[in-house]
Parts: structure tokens; C-alpha cells; sequence
């Protein structure tokens, strides 16, 4: 009697009007993905086993410590090894998918493909791959999420230097002669603006580099030409990728491959003054535009050649060729909001990518509700959400869109228990979910999945493991993993069956 009674209510509570209740996957079209994601250098670790070569981020953790928390990827989460009970977690989650990177210095140690295939690295990912599928679990494998071989930096500046754009193509095509057979979602590039602008301009990344007015601890660089170049140079590495995929997707059916953008929403500093709204106007191009016109359209957003001028390098005519509708789908990684106000110094002496576009982005001091690490100028936005979706769905044409990643640390905590209590994050995905849900039904977006990051703590690029955006956490000094209570949620709101309309 007592099941018979859920199974009405069940019945009954689905039948309402998803405005008057908790939405659960049921509201989401019936093919919708959901899934979590993570990266190779955040959570592999054996950063030295299996053959695999030093990459860029276990140069700079190793060289430059304090530039990392003094902490370090060699164990992470010892993901290496323990994969086999991370998918048992994705599993019981009621996952559909997993996002990871195949890290380029695993596979190929000298970033070269004619020294040679690492075999451990190819059996590697083979296992992780047909383990997840024996799971009933879809890979999604990004190319490159930023751990390039340090041996192609050492040798010619990296992504500096468009040498890169063929070395890329080649370990592009290696992934997709090993692998393409069983994974049929590929990304490119994760988050191109982060690469160049925390890389090159504030120097804050890997590779570390930027002008010394701009951060006097960073490698000399130059910050108001260099990410601009990189960028194209990843513009390309995508594009070329792309091509390959393409030709051997001839005889690899249904594979699907795009780039992953990151993209705050901006919203006025000032929302009474009419030069921060035109900040606002300014700064989503360089958001968005300024990787997403390329694979569109072939070239960059007019406003970014009229301003950046001679700094911004320009593809030639077949490069735009290779460039145009090179994304199948775009995959977006979103997080939050800043706030920008109008910023009109420029000092032609000291030339700054912000004072391209004139924009700065400011904290606001009252309801500023941090959602991750940073200089506490971003902030959660649920409707900045919807906003950007529908930003690119008029923009582009209402392409297919993923989210690739969308999630939260909930500050410092000092407990494990404390930690373990991860109400703030639930409340972010319930509301990020709300939001995404009103943009696929009431606003027609074509939005087809839906990654959280991450499915545990990991290595939090400079800020080490100090910031956590799992839904397991992870104990550093075991690696035990212990559920957050939005596990719970989240096991809870992918448990109802699909229903088929
Ligand atoms: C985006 C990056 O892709 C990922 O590596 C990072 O951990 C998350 N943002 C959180 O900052």
C-alpha cells in the first residue's frame, strides 16, 4: 500500500506545473545529458608514472611554488589509479556522462608524434574509456585543458609560436585514431580566454607570463600583445583538429566535436550610469565574441580589430576557411558574474589589454556572494545564465550549445563536517538548473547537456587544493572520498525516470 501510495504521489507531484515545484531531470528534454567533468592534471596525479613527461603546469607548480598555494599535481586525487571506483560514484549519481582531458604529455611524452606514442598512456585511457562505457557512462574527452608537454615550451615558446598549431593536430588525430571509435563527444580547447588572459596578461597561470607594471612576480612578457596571439594560435590548433576529426570521422560515425568558451555574464558596476552599460557592451565581446566569431564567421569581432588594432593578428583566407562552422556545438563552462565599469585611462606607454575595450572589472561592495576562488569580484547569477544563452542563441543562430561545466566551492570552511554540508552549492545548482530550464522550454535555447564540475576536490590551478568544488570530497591525505549532501541532491533530482511524452 505504501509504495502504491508514492507511486500516486510521485504521478501526481510530476504532473504539476514544473514552475510550482522542484524541477527534477523529467523537466529536461528526454535525450538531455547530465553529467560531471574534470580534467587530467586536477585529478589524475602519477604526474610521473606511466611514462608520462612534465607539462607546463608541473613545471610552474614545481618552480614556482608559492605561485600554486605551494602545492602541487603530482597526486591529486590519484585519479591514475583509482578510477575504477570514481565511475562506481558517477554510477550510483545517475550520471549519463563524464567529461576528463587526455593529457597530451601522457600520450605523447615530447609533444612530438614522430618520437613516438606512449603505449601505458594510449592503455591508460583506453581502460578509463571502456570502464566508464561497461558503466553505462558516455565519455566526453576535451583535447586540451591547458597541460601541454613542457618539452614544446622549452623548445619553442609553446603557444607563443604557431609551430604548436601542427604538433596539436597531430596528437589531435592520435586521440581520435585510438579512441574516436568508442567516444563520440570531443572538445578542442577549454576556455581559450583563460589560457591567454590568466597566462599572458595577469599572469596568474600557467604559463605565467605578463608585463611587469601589470604584476612585478610574473615572467617578463608582454600582456597587451601576447594573449592576443595565443589566442589565435588556439584559434588555429582547433580549427586544424577539427579538420582531422573530419577526415577521419568518415569512417568514425557520429562523433561530434566543439570548442568550450567560459564566459562571465557582465553586468553594469553602476546600473544608472550609461558608460558602464556601455562597458557591458564592450566586455561581452571580449567575453564571448572574441573566440566564437572565428569559429562562426572566419574572423574576429569588428570592434576588437578597430580597438586592439595591429596587436590582434588576422587570419588569412584559408585560415578562415578551416575556421568557419568548425564547432558542432558549442560548449560553454559557466560560473557566475562581474560587475564592469567604464575605465577610461589608457597609457599609450604602458598598453593594456583592459584598456583595449575600456573596461574594468570592479567588486560591488553589498550582496557580493562569492562562487568560487578570485579576487572576489565575481559573483553567482543564475539569470546571467539564461542571459548568455540567450546572448548566443541570437547571436550565432541558435546553435547547439553544452554546458560543460557549471559548479561552485562554497568557501573556506574549517571541517571536513562542515564542508560536507554543502547547502550553498545545492541551492546554486537548483537555481543554475531553474534558469537553464527557462531558457531550453520559455526561450527555445538549444541547450543539450549539462556537466557539473567537478565530481570531486581537485587541484585548483593556483589556488592548490584550497578551494573545493566537488560533490565528493576529497581527503588529501588518504584520498578518501566522502559524499557532500548535494550528492544526495543530485542523486535524488537524476533518479526519476525519464518520462517519454
Ligand atoms: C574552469 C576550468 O575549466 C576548470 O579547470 C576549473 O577548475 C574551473 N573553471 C573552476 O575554477
Amino acid at each position: 500500500i505504501l509504495l502504491l501510495i508514492a507511486a500516486w504521489l510521485t504521478k501526481k507531484i510530476s504532473s504539476l506545473p514544473p514552475e510550482s515545484r522542484v524541477l527534477d531531470r523529467s523537466d529536461f528534454p528526454d535525450d538531455f545529458i547530465f553529467g560531471t567533468a574534470a580534467s587530467a592534471f586536477q585529478i589524475e596525479g602519477a604526474t610521473s608514472e606511466g611514462g608520462k613527461s612534465a607539462s607546463i603546469w608541473d613545471y610552474f607548480s614545481h618552480t614556482f611554488p608559492e605561485r600554486t598555494n605551494m602545492q602541487n599535481g603530482d597526486v591529486a586525487a590519484d585519479f591514475y589509479h583509482c578510477y575504477k571506483e570514481d565511475i562506481k560514484l558517477m554510477k550510483e549519481l545517475n550520471m549519463d556522462a563524464f567529461r576528463f582531458s587526455i593529457s597530451w604529455a601522457r600520450l605523447i611524452p615530447s609533444g612530438k608524434v614522430k618520437d613516438g606514442v606512449n603505449k601505458e598512456g594510449v592503455q591508460f585511457y583506453t581502460a578509463l574509456i571502456d570502464e566508464l562505457i561497461a558503466n553505462g557512462i558516455q565519455p566526453s574527452v576535451t583535447l586540451y585543458h591547458w597541460d601541454h608537454p613542457q618539452a614544446l615550451e622549452d623548445e619553442y615558446g609553446g603557444f607563443l609560436n604557431p609551430q604548436i598549431i601542427e604538433d596539436f593536430r597531430n596528437f589531435a588525430r592520435v586521440c581520435f585514431e585510438n579512441f574516436g571509435d568508442k567516444v563520440k563527444m570531443w572538445t578542442t580547447i577549454n576556455e581559450p580566454y583563460v589560457i591567454s588572459v590568466a597566462g599572458y596578461e595577469s599572469g596568474n597561470k600557467a604559463v605565467g607570463r605578463c608585463s611587469k607594471w601589470v604584476n612585478s612576480k610574473c615572467q617578463a612578457g608582454d600582456s597587451a600583445t601576447e594573449p592576443y596571439i595565443v589566442s589565435h594560435h588556439l584559434l588555429l590548433s582547433h580549427a586544424a583538429a577539427v579538420q582531422e576529426f573530419r577526415n577521419c570521422n568518415k569512417t568514425l560515425k557520429d562523433g561530434k566535436i566543439g570548442i568550450v568558451v567560459s564566459p562571465w555574464w557582465l553586468e553594469p558596476h553602476d546600473f544608472t550610469s550609461p558608460t558602464d552599460k556601455e562597458a557591458v557592451e564592450r566586455g561581452l565581446p571580449l567575453e564571448l565574441d572574441w573566440h566564437l566569431d572565428p569559429v562562426f564567421y572566419g574572423d574576429y569581432p569588428e570592434i576588437m580589430k578597430k580597438r586592439v588594432g595591429n596587436r590582434l593578428p588576422s587570419f588569412t583566407a584559408e585560415q578562415s576557411k578551416m575556421l568557419i562552422n568548425s564547432s558542432d556545438f558549442i560548449g560553454m563552462n559557466y560560473y557566475g558574474a562581474h560587475f564592469v565599469a567604464h575605465l577610461p585611462h589608457i597609457d599609450p606607454a604602458q598598453p593594456r589589454f583592459k584598456t583595449d575595450l575600456h573596461f574594468e572589472k570592479k567588486t560591488l561592495n553589498h550582496s557580493n556572494h562569492r562562487i568560487g576562488p578570485g579576487d572576489g569580484i565575481i559573483f553567482s547569477h543564475p539569470v546571467g545564465f539564461r542571459r548568455v544563452l540567450n546572448y548566443i542563441k541570437d547571436k550565432y543562430n541558435n546553435p547547439i550549445v553544452y554546458i560543460k561545466e557549471n559548479g561552485m566551492d562554497d568557501g573556506k570552511k574549517s571541517s571536513r563536517e562542515e564542508i560536507l554540508k554543502d547547502t550553498l552549492r545545492i541551492s546554486y545548482h537548483k537555481d543554475h538548473l531553474e534558469q537553464l530550464h527557462k531558457a531550453i522550454i520559455e526561450d527555445g535555447c538549444d541547450v543539450r547537456g549539462y556537466y557539473i564540475w567537478s565530481l570531486l576536490d581537485n587541484f585548483e590551478w593556483e589556488h592548490g587544493y584550497s578551494i573545493r568544488f566537488g560533490l565528493y570530497y576529497v581527503d588529501h591525505k588518504d584520498l578518501k572520498r566522502y559524499p557532500k549532501d548535494s550528492v544526495n541532491w543530485f542523486k535524488q533530482f537524476l533518479n526519476r525516470p525519464v518520462t517519454k511524452s
